[in-house]
């Protein structure tokens, strides 16, 4: 993402720059585009529209369920201050992470997103990329963890994938979207998920209790934040971690040659609707974790794109 581009790219960068500068114009790309997402989603088997008009009536016949309403004033946090940086429009939301539409669609984009990674998987590669990082956090970690905080669990899609891997453990899901929390807590009562407890908190500042945790992990979430969000996180991970205990981050590789053989211009299409994906792309994340407090980090790539690093406390 730091490369210095020729000047055919620099060009083009600048021409999509400028484009989406232009607020109609963005609008109609971002259309475009989420049209685009959607078919393409639909072609390979992810039945995008059906399964979000499904999860809106909770498959109930009012087009949106009533009780979604009440499940978000049951699972937001009053007191909780969202940071600034949290507050903007992420992946062509213009609410960002803070509304039904997003949280609506978080899994079947997943599915549609992570189709590709590995040839043949096609709407099983969702699945495939979480076994690659937890294949690496079994084989790491000296013993099954009984007590793990997932920070940016989401709509609980990487919080269910790791309680499968540990189903003693008791887990934490924690997020700054209550929307999607309220996902999260729908999916669990359907699955009859028990041991799981929802937090609406910040991943910098979560309030749970200091040593508590054998595992924390941080899956996709990094890429969505500032460097200086990514390093609070970390601190307050070692704070929660047991001695003894373990942080594990998956997230793109930069250092993927599918990112540095990108088209500038791709990448600055990215960049709108993941803002801070070049901060994460230059974080020094190793030193990031050894300033922290843990031990210097294996790093291990699973899959042509990303990458697990975990890390002891020490
Ligand atoms: C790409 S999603 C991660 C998805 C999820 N872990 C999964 O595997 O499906 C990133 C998540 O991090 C959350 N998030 C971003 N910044 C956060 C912060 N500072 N504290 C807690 N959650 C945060 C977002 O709300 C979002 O749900």
């Amino acid at each position: 993402m730091t490369a210095t581009l020729n000047p055919t790219d620099r060009i083009v960068s600048q021409v999509v720059n400028s484009l989406l500068s232009i607020k109609p114009l963005a609008k109609f790309a971002k259309y475009q585009a989420r049209e685009l997402i959607i078919k393409r989603a639909e072609s390979i088997g992810v039945a995008w529209r059906d399964d979000v008009k499904f999860l809106r009536s909770r498959g109930g016949s009012e087009a949106f369920s009533k009780q979604w309403e009440t499940d978000l004033a049951r699972i937001t946090n009053p007191n909780l201050t969202y940071p600034k940086y949290y507050l903007t429009s992420f992946h062509a939301y213009d609410r960002g992470n803070m509304s039904w539409d997003a949280a609506m669609e978080v899994e079947v984009a997943a599915y549609s997103v992570h189709a590709k990674i590995f040839a043949e998987t096609g709407t099983t590669g969702d699945t495939q990329l979480r076994k690659s990082y937890h294949d690496l956090v079994v084989q790491f970690l000296p013993t099954a963890p009984e007590h793990i905080l997932d920070i940016g669990c989401s709509v609980g899609m990487s919080t269910f994938a790791i309680q499968a891997v540990y189903p003693q453990a008791q887990l934490t899901g924690l997020d700054l979207s209550p929307y999607f929390l309220s996902i999260a807590n729908y999916r669990a009562e359907q699955q009859k998920s028990v041991n799981i407890n929802w937090v609406h908190a910040t991943g910098e500042s979560t309030g749970l209790p200091a040593h508590s945790y054998d595992l924390v992990s941080l899956f996709l979430i990094c890429h969505e934040l500032p460097q200086t969000a990514t390093r609070e996180i970390f601190a307050e991970a070692k704070r929660l971690l047991k001695p003894g205990g373990h942080i594990a981050i998956m997230d793109m590789n930069p250092a993927s040659e599918i990112y540095s053989q990108m088209a500038p211009y791709i990448l600055t299409l990215l960049k709108s609707t993941e803002p801070y994906l070049d901060r994460y792309f230059t974080l020094d994340i190793v030193q990031a974790l050894v300033d922290a407090g843990f031990e210097a980090p294996t790093i291990t790539t699973n899959t042509p794109r990303h990458r697990t690093i975990i890390a002891k406390v020490i």
